[in-house]
C-alpha cells in the first residue's frame, strides 16, 4: 500500500488541483465516479466551446476550469483499467506541473541545463538496468509509437547511410519483420517512412502470442528469396493485448546470423525489468540494438514518458537525425556542446519528460518501483484466479504478464454447447456490457476480438491505489450489467 510519504504528496498534488479549480465546494459533481458520459452533441453544449470577440470574466473561466475536469475521464480513479496507463503518481505529476511552469525545451544546454542533465542522468540509468555494459545512448519521445519509428530510421540508416541524403532513390526493397500481434505503430511507421505496409512481413506466434524464431528465419528466407533485403526485426516485450513476451535471446541469435537490426518495443513489458521476479520475461534484452520503454504506462511516469534507448555508441542517433542548424546548434560555444542534445532528434521543441521520471525514481527509489511491478503482477494472478472461481467467466489465457484477458458469459449463454453459435454471441456481449458501463460511469474497461476470438475483456491493473476489492467489484459489476443479455 502507500506509504505515508507518499500520501502527503498524493495530496500536494490533489491539493494544487483543488486550489485551482475549488472542486470541494462544488457538490454537484459526482466525484465516485470514473466517467460523467455524454455524447459529443450533448458534450458541446455543456462545454460551450465557441470562442469569442470579448473574454469572459473570471467566475465564467473558473466553471470551464471546472467543466474541464467534471466531464474528462477520471484515469486516476481505481477503477479505471480502460488503457495500459492508469493511476495517480504524485511526484511525478508535481515534475509535471514544474515542467510547465518553468516552461523550456530540451534543445539545448544553454535554454535547459537542469533537464539536460536530467535526462542524461535517466537515460543513463535505464542503459544500466537494461544491461548494456557498454553504455548507448538514447531520447525521450513524445510516445512509444515515435520510439519505434526512431528505431526504424536509425536501422535503415545504417543499413544504407545513404538513405538520409539521397532517400529512397538509392535503396533496394527494405523489409521489416515483426510479429503478428504487434502494435499498430509498426504499420503506421512504415507507411509514414515510406516502406511500405506491404514490406512489413509479419511472423506467425503461436497460441500465447510470442513470435515464433523458426517461422521468423523462414520469412526472412522468404524475403531475401524475392529479392528484397530484411534489415529489422522488431520483437516485442509485453504486447498491447495478451501482454506476450517474444523470445528476445532466440530472435537475437537469428538477428546475428543475419546481420538485422533487433529493436524491441518494451513499452509495456519493459517495466518487469524493474523486478527481479520478473525480469527473466526480457532474458536477452542486453544484446539488441535499440529498446522503446514507456515509464507512462506501468511505472505510472504523467503522460508522456517514453524512452527510446540504443546500444551504439558511435553517434548514430545524432548522425542519422541531424541537421545541425546554425541558428541553434552553433559550434563555437563556450561551452562543452556534447550538451546540446537536442540534434538527436526529429523535433526541434521538446518537452523535458524524463523529469518526471527523475523526480519519481529519486523520491521512490528503484526498490519501491520494484515492488510496484510486483506488486501490479501479484493483483494480475489475484484477478486470474477470482475469474476461475467465478462461474460465467472464463479466461482467454493463462497471464503471463499484468494483462488478464476473459470472456463473460451471461446466464443464457452458459448451457448451449461449443459452437460457432455461441461463439457469435458471446461476441456481442462485451460491446453491450461496455455500453452500460460508461453510461453508469462505475468502471471502465476495454474490449477487443483478437484474430478468430470473440470480443474479450482485456484488464490491467497498474496503480497501486488499486485494491483487491476494486477487483472484486469489477467482476460483481460486469456480471450486473450483462447477467440479462
Ligand atoms: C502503448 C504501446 C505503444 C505505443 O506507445 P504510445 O506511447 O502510446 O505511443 C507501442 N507498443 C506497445 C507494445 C505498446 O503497448
Ligand atoms: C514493433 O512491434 C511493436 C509491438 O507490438 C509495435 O508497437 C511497434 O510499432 C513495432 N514496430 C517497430 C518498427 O518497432
Amino acid at each position: 500500500m502507500t506509504n505515508n510519504k507518499e500520501k502527503h504528496w498524493l495530496v500536494v498534488a490533489f491539493k494544487i488541483i483543488w486550489l485551482l479549480v475549488d472542486l470541494d465546494s462544488d457538490t454537484s459533481v459526482p466525484v465516485f465516479q470514473v466517467c460523467e458520459w455524454h455524447s459529443p452533441e450533448q458534450l458541446k453544449k455543456l462545454l460551450d466551446l465557441e470562442l469569442r470577440d470579448r473574454g469572459e470574466p473570471e467566475s465564467e473561466i473558473l466553471q470551464r476550469c471546472r467543466d474541464a475536469i467534471r466531464y474528462s475521464v477520471k484515469t486516476s480513479h481505481p477503477r479505471f483499467f480502460n488503457q495500459l496507463y492508469a493511476g495517480m503518481e504524485p511526484y511525478s505529476m508535481v515534475a509535471s506541473f514544474i515542467a510547465e511552469a518553468v516552461k523550456t525545451n530540451l534543445y539545448t544546454y544553454e535554454v535547459a541545463p537542469v533537464f539536460t542533465l536530467m535526462e542524461d542522468a535517466v537515460l543513463r540509468k535505464m542503459i544500466k538496468v537494461i544491461g548494456w555494459e557498454e553504455g548507448g545512448d538514447g531520447i525521450f519521445n513524445p510516445g512509444g509509437s515515435l520510439s519505434n519509428i526512431y528505431a526504424v530510421n536509425l536501422a535503415r540508416y545504417r543499413y544504407c547511410p545513404d538513405f538520409k541524403e539521397v532517400g529512397m532513390f538509392s535503396a533496394p526493397r527494405l523489409v521489416i519483420l515483426t510479429s503478428q500481434e504487434c502494435h499498430y505503430s509498426i504499420s503506421k511507421g512504415a507507411a509514414l517512412m515510406g516502406i511500405g505496409t506491404k514490406n512489413v512481413y509479419t511472423v506467425p506466434t503461436d497460441e500465447r502470442g510470442r513470435m515464433i524464431p523458426s517461422a521468423l528465419e523462414e520469412k526472412i528466407k522468404l524475403a531475401k528469396s524475392e529479392g528484397a533485403v530484411p534489415f529489422m526485426v522488431n520483437a516485442t516485450a509485453g504486447t498491447t493485448v495478451l501482454g506476450a513476451f517474444d523470445p528476445i535471446d532466440e530472435i537475437a541469435d537469428i538477428c546475428e546470423k543475419h546481420n538485422l537490426w533487433l529493436h524491441v518495443d518494451a513499452c509495456w513489458g519493459g517495466a518487469a525489468i524493474m523486478s527481479k521476479k520478473h525480469k527473466h520475461l526480457l532474458k536477452g534484452i542486453h544484446r539488441v540494438d535499440s529498446v522503446a520503454w514507456n515509464p507512462h504506462k506501468m511505472l505510472m511516469a504523467s503522460l508522456q514518458c517514453s524512452a527510446f534507448l540504443v546500444r551504439d555508441k558511435t553517434s548514430l542517433l545524432q548522425r542519422c537525425h541531424s541537421a545541425r542548424a546554425s541558428y541553434l546548434f552553433q559550434q563555437d560555444k563556450f561551452y562543452d556542446v556534447s550538451y546540446d542534445t537536442g540534434d538527436k532528434s526529429v523535433q526541434c521543441s521538446r518537452k523535458p519528460d524524463a523529469f518526471k521520471f527523475w523526480l519519481m525514481w529519486k523520491a521512490l527509489g528503484s526498490r519501491e518501483l520494484e515492488q510496484r511491478v510486483d506488486r501490479a503482477l501479484a493483483m494480475a494472478r489475484y484477478l486470474a484466479e477470482e475469474i476461475k472461481k467465478r462461474e460465467g467467466f472464463r479466461l482467454v489465457l493463462e497471464p503471463e504478464f499484468a494483462n488478464v484477458c476473459f470472456w463473460y458469459l451471461p446466464p443464457s449463454l452458459r448451457n448451449l454447447p461449443e459452437s460457432p453459435e455461441l461463439w457469435k454471441k458471446l461476441h456481442t456481449v462485451a460491446p453491450v456490457v461496455k455500453q452500460r458501463m460508461m453510461k453508469t460511469g462505475s468502471m471502465m474497461t476495454g474490449y477487443q476480438p483478437l484474430g478468430e476470438k470473440a470480443n474479450f475483456f482485456r484488464m490491467v491493473v497498474i496503480s497501486p491505489q488499486v485494491s483487491r476489492q476494486d477487483l472484486d467489484f469489477v467482476l460483481d459489476e460486469i456480471h450486473n450489467l450483462g447477467k440479462d443479455l
